[in-house]
C-alpha cells in the first residue's frame, strides 16, 4: 500500500523539554510520526519540492521552538517495507477482516465491505500502531451490530469510537481523561464523518461516572485500558450493559488475563472471544 521517497530530519535535542518542543515543531513541518529513538527524534516527510530551502526553514522553525541546543540532520530513504512504513504513520494497515486504519496521506486499496479509518499517527494513543488498540479493533468486529449504543471508554484518538459507529453502531459515547487526546479525537470524528454519531466527554470515568449515565445504557462498552483501571470498574460495566451486552477489555498483559477473566465472571459476565497479539490480550465478555 504506497510506495515513495522519504526525507528522514534526525533531531538531536538537549533534554527532554527540547525534544517535546522540537518533536510538536517537526509535527508542524509536516512529519508522520515522530519516534524517539536514543534520545533523537525521528521523522519522515514526503520529498519537499525545494529540500535546500525546506531543510532551511526546519533549522529556523527548530531553533524558535527548541532554542539553540539541538542538532538537526537529514537523510532520504527509499521505499521500504509496507509494515515498517505504516509504523512510522506512513502506509494504511488492515486489522481484522474489513476494518482498515490509514493516515490521511493515504489512499488505501480497500475491498467491497471494507470500513476505512483515518487516523493521524503520532497523535494521541490510539492510532493501530500499537498491539492492543488491534486486538480491541478484532473484537469490535465481531461484537458491534447495526443499532447498538457503544460506550468508549479512554478513547484516546478515538479509533474505537470511530470504528463502532463505522460499524454500525446507532450512537457511541466516547470518554477520555486527557484533554490533548480529546481535541485529536474530536479532528478524527470529523474526518471520518461520525461526529454526528459520537458524542465526546472529556472525563474521567470512575464507577460513580457510569452508574450517573443509568443502568443498561449500552450494548457494547470498550475499554482499552490497563487492568488497574479495569478491574475497579467491571461491576459498573455490568450493570451499564443491556441483556445480551458485551464488553470488550483490552490493555492487559497475557499474564494478566487468568485474573481479569475471574473478576469479570464474578462480576456477571462469561468469556466469548480472546485476541492475543504480542504480550497483549483483549477480551470479549458476555453479559452471563
Ligand atoms: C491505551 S489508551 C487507548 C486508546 C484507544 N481507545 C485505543 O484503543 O487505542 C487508554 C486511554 O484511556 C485514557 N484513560 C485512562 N484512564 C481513564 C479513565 N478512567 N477515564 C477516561 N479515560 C481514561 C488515557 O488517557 C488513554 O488515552
Amino acid at each position: 500500500m504506497g510506495s515513495g521517497k522519504w526525507l528522514v530530519l534526525r533531531v538531536e535535542a538537549a533534554d527532554a523539554e527540547a525534544r517535546a518542543l522540537a518533536a510538536e515543531a517537526l509535527i508542524g513541518l509536516g512529519g508522520t510520526a515522530v519516534e524517539e529513538r536514543d534520545n533523537a527524534l525521528v521523522t519522515y516527510l514526503a520529498a519537499p519540492a525545494d529540500p535546500e530551502g525546506f531543510l532551511a526553514g526546519a533549522e529556523e522553525r527548530l531553533r524558535a521552538a527548541a532554542g539553540r541546543e539541538f542538532r538537526l540532520s537529514w537523510a532520504w530513504e527509499e521505499d521500504q517495507d509496507w509494515t515498517e512504513l505504516w509504523r512510522r504513520g506512513l502506509d494504511a494497515r488492515r486489522v481484522g477482516r474489513r476494518l482498515v486504519v490509514t493516515p490521511p496521506w493515504i489512499q488505501p486499496e480497500t475491498q467491497r465491505g471494507d470500513v476505512v479509518i483515518v487516523i493521524d499517527p503520532g497523535m494521541a494513543f490510539g492510532t493501530g500502531e500499537h498491539a492492543s488498540t488491534r486486538g480491541a479493533l478484532r473484537l469490535l468486529e465481531s461484537a458491534v451490530a447495526p443499532g447498538d449504543r457503544v460506550l468508549d471508554v479512554g478513547t484516546g484518538s478515538g479509533i474505537l469510537a470511530i470504528a463502532a459507529a463505522r460499524l454500525g453502531a446507532r450512537e457511541v459515547l466516547a470518554v477520555e481523561s486527557d484533554p490533548d487526546a480529546v481535541t485529536n479525537a474530536s479532528v478524527n470524528l470529523e474526518r471520518n464523518g461520525v461526529a454526528e454519531r459520537v458524542e465526546l466527554r472529556c472525563d474521567v470515568v470512575d464507577a460513580a461516572y457510569l452508574r450517573a449515565l443509568g443502568p443498561r445504557r449500552f450494548d457494547v462498552i470498550a475499554a482499552n485500558i490497563l487492568s488497574g483501571v479495569l478491574l475497579p470498574l467491571l461491576g459498573a460495566f455490568r450493570e451499564s450493559l443491556d441483556e445480551g451486552g458485551r464488553a470488550i477489555l483490552g490493555g492487559i498483559l497475557r499474564e494478566e488475563a487468568e485474573r481479569v477473566v475471574a473478576a469479570a465472571r464474578e462480576s456477571g459476565f462469561e468469556l466469548a472471544m480472546v485476541d492475543e497479539e504480542e504480550e497483549w490480550w483483549s477480551g470479549l465478555l458476555r453479559v452471563a
